[in-house]
């Protein structure tokens, strides 16, 4: 897969590895229809220099160690950090044991690499943030001008139906909402992949058993990744099975037919309480109550991820990082 001109799609990522910010990365850099031109790294699963680390040394054992990665935001825009070690164990990674590693990162923030990458790059980029989106809030009031060489911000949040974070909060948004309602508004044409779609992609067992026995570092990796990755209700009996996660964000900016998108009115909920956080998606037919009593409300139009063809993208997924 490539762009209209047969060219890899220019992509920068920007994430908070994390275990499937990990399997997101091993997808993007095997793909021969992505061009990754950095890497950027925002507080969410762990700190952010754990996340730097993270990242660093999933890039150099999927066997690419040049692709610039910089350190961006430690901490949401108004709130204090808060880590989701409970899913991601101690190091961010599932603790399983990763060496450090061999070089550092680039010598300029996130958001300077962000915008030096975007302007850079000959052919308009997709931003695939897998992460809180304070780095691209940032981005977006410092240097507005990027937006002209933006293709499409295609991010990993949100939920239509049901939140983790909270009942209605999916945890990128909730953990920098103010952040998330900025990237909506940017007059950026935007795709939510969210937690409707997030969960469903799931590896059956015994391939992540082939992953894990492979002899290529890479490979190796991406069985060892999946194999932390909780197991859902929807797996039933097939207790190795592992969902991709963040991944399937990618997959989607590769394959685009893989989801179903409605282009719906979103707006990210900054109450206090018990709705901070949630990605509210008008799905409403008609118009109701509040706009006949209180008028038409402008409100950001974002192609929001329905449906999902699972084996379709667990192929992809499996043929791109198997090589
Ligand atoms: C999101 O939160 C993180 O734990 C995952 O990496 C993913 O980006 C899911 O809510
Ligand atoms: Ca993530």
């Amino acid at each position: 897969m490539t762009n209209a001109e047969g060219q890899p799609i220019p992509v920068i990522i920007d994430c908070d590895t994390g275990v499937d910010d990990a399997l997101a990365l091993l997808f993007a850099v095997r793909h021969p229809g992505l061009d990754v031109r950095a890497v950027t790294c925002v507080a969410g699963n762990t700190d952010v220099d754990g996340v730097v680390r993270n990242t660093l040394t999933v890039l150099e054992l999927a066997g690419a160690p040049d692709i610039p990665v910089a350190r961006g935001a430690g901490r949401p825009l108004i709130e204090p950090a808060r880590s989701a070690r409970h899913v991601h164990g101690e190091d961010g990674m599932g603790d399983i044991g990763l060496p450090a590693p061999t070089r550092a990162p680039a010598d300029v923030d996130a958001v300077t690499l962000l915008r030096r990458e975007i302007l850079a790059s000959p052919r308009p980029v997709t931003l695939i943030p897998t992460a809180p989106l304070t780095n691209i809030a940032l981005l977006l009031r410092t240097h507005p001008e990027v937006t002209r060489n933006i293709e499409r911000i295609v991010f990993m949040g949100g939920a239509v139906a049901c939140g983790n974070a909270t009942p209605v909060a999916e945890f990128n948004v909730w953990h920098d909402p103010e952040a998330a309602a900025i990237a909506l508004t940017a007059g950026v044409p935007i795709t939510m992949y969210g937690l409707d779609v997030f969960q469903r992609v799931v590896v059956p067992g015994a391939d992540v058993r082939r992953l894990r026995a492979s002899a290529e570092p890479g490979t190796r990796l991406a069985g060892d990744l999946l194999s932390h990755r909780p197991a859902t209700p929807d797996v039933g009996a097939d207790s190795e099975a592992g969902g991709i996660g963040d991944a399937g964000a990618v997959c989607s900016v590769v394959d685009p037919a893989g989801i179903t998108t409605r282009l719906l009115p979103v707006e990210v909920s900054l109450a206090p309480g018990p709705t901070r956080g949630q990605t509210v998606v008008d799905r409403r037919p008609r118009p109701g109550e509040s706009e006949i009593h209180d008028g038409l409300r402008e409100q950001q139009l974002v192609d929001v991820a329905l449906d999902v063809d699972v084996d379709r993208f667990v192929k992809l997924y499996l043929t791109t990082v198997e090589g």
